[in-house]
């Protein structure tokens, strides 16, 4: 063994620089080796192909069961169909409109700010890949109500930098709106990887491609208000410490933005980080809290009620989505072009971090009270103590830089938010005859 290795090391780095001198017994043997490699490369290659077609057949390629193995999940795209509806729905349709790539278009917050830009004449292409993270069918209704309204939703993955070049080579995008990612602090117990995965790598992989666009695109980016953890001064400012993160959530978001800091200053690409805080409405997610204290108040199921220590106040800055949109519209609208071209940086970009609260914070039992009264059901509460598993006491944003250089100014109060949240979910689920489970 230790003989084969002294013979491995004599073997030049270089290859074409060996040679070997052969009798007839090694030039026979060798021949017999040469035709062995030759089955056993061809058996490989042949092995190969099998399971690329194997994972690519869509058919065969149904959602894995191992959540962490998602990524490998694969999507059909091109050919001259699917560019022309790509086109089509990025096609600018007002004077001085911009085209948008919007990522995770099939989310909550995606879907609205979509909808938003094509109403008012603006191109937009959406990007979304349906994962399960929470039930696929109401991204699924989401993208039906988007399609109506003109929006194309391309089904793929941030991480997948040969579409994304694709999207870049077929439309001239000016802006890219990325609200693709892994939100929810809880699920990083179950599937950590996922944040890594599409909060960090497919930043990364997005970053990547916008760079080296031309143009390059402006790009304006959901951060969250979880960066500032466990920031005890009140309320939280641009300029607040960020390095007391409670989630790996929150780390991802915070690592995002010095991500996104880095490709501002190394490429010229124009950013602007958007720290929104509790954002609730019609169309919600059904992992946050006002979203499943209404479905559970509804069936009679007690709902948990989080208390801190000595009876400390739960309290969170809901912002209705609404208001978001306007935040997240007039970001795009403020933003200054990029100033690289070919992946070089020309000279400085616009680099922007704002809030987009509400900056009135409520206490969760005051948010119950609220479903209660809308809902006309007594909701059985189940006071507990906060676990320490990323949620935090309260949030509350100080809004000020928002509104001096945004205009941005949030006029939707909970109890007027959340009839129409209400209004809509009792419409989706008990007037489409869904059952809310
Ligand atoms: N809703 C809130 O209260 C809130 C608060 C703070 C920050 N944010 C941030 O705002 C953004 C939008 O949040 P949301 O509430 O709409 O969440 P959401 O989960 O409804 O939307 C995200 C969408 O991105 C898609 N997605 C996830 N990973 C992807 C990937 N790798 N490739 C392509 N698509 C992918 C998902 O399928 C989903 O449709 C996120 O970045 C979130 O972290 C939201």
């Amino acid at each position: 063994m230790s003989k084969q290795m002294s013979h491995l090391d004599d073997i030049p780095s270089t290859p074409g620089k060996f040679k070997m001198e052969k009798s007839p017994f090694v030039h026979n043997r060798l021949r017999w080796h040469s035709s062995l490699a030759k089955l056993t490369f061809w058996s490989f290659i042949f092995l190969g192909l099998i399971l690329i077609f194997f994972f690519r057949s869509p058919s065969s390629n149904p959602l894995p069961q191992d959540p962490s193995r998602r990524s490998l999940r694969t999507y059909n795209w091109g050919g001259p169909a699917w560019e022309k509806r790509v086109r089509s729905s990025a096609c600018v349709r007002s004077h001085n409109g911009i085209s948008v790539l919007v990522t995770g278009a099939a989310g909550f917050v995606g879907t609205h700010v979509s909808a938003a830009l094509k109403r008012r004449g603006d191109g937009v292409l959406g990007l979304d890949n349906f994962n399960d993270y929470y039930d696929p069918s109401l991204k699924r209704a989401r993208q039906a109500l988007l399609e109506r309204s003109g929006v194309f939703i391309v089904e793929g993955d941030i991480n997948d930098s040969a579409l994304l070049r694709k999207l870049f080579e077929v439309v001239a995008f000016t802006h890219v709106m990325h609200l693709a990612a892994q939100a929810g602090v809880r699920y990083a117990m179950e599937n950590p990887g996922s944040y890594v995965h599409s909060n960090i790598a497919g930043l990364v992989s997005l970053l990547e491609v916008c760079k080296s666009a031309n143009p390059q695109p402006a790009i304006v980016w959901a951060s969250s208000s979880s960066v500032y953890g466990l920031n005890t001064k009140v309320p939280f400012s641009e300029k607040d410490r960020t390095d007391q993160p409670a989630s790996l959530y929150a780390a991802t978001k915070k690592a995002g933005e010095e991500i996104a800091h880095t490709y501002n200053h190394i490429y010229g690409l124009s950013l602007t980080g958007l720290r929104f805080f509790t954002v609730y409405g019609p169309w919600g997610r059904p992992d946050m809290a006002y979203f499943f204290f209404t479905r559970d108040i509804l069936k009679g199921k007690s709902i948990p009620i989080f208390e801190a220590a000595n009876h400390g106040t739960v309290a969170r800055d809901f912002t209705y989505i609404d208001d978001i949109v306007k935040g997240c519209l007039a970001a795009l609208d403020t933003a200054e072009k990029s100033t690289g071209s070919g992946g070089k940086k020309k000279g400085p970009a616009q680099l922007r971090v704002y809030n987009l609260g509400n900056t009135s914070p409520v206490p969760v039992s005051d948010l119950v009270s609220i479903l209660e009264r809308l809902l006309k059901v007594n909701a059985k509460r189940d006071i507990m103590k906060l676990p320490r598993n990323g949620d935090v006491q309260f949030t509350h944003a100080n809004i000020s830089l928002a509104q001096r250089e945004l205009g941005y100014k949030p006029s939707t109060d909970l109890q007027t938010g959340l009839k129409k949240f209400v209004r809509w979910y009792l419409g989706y689920y008990n007037g489409g005859k869904k059952a809310a489970g």
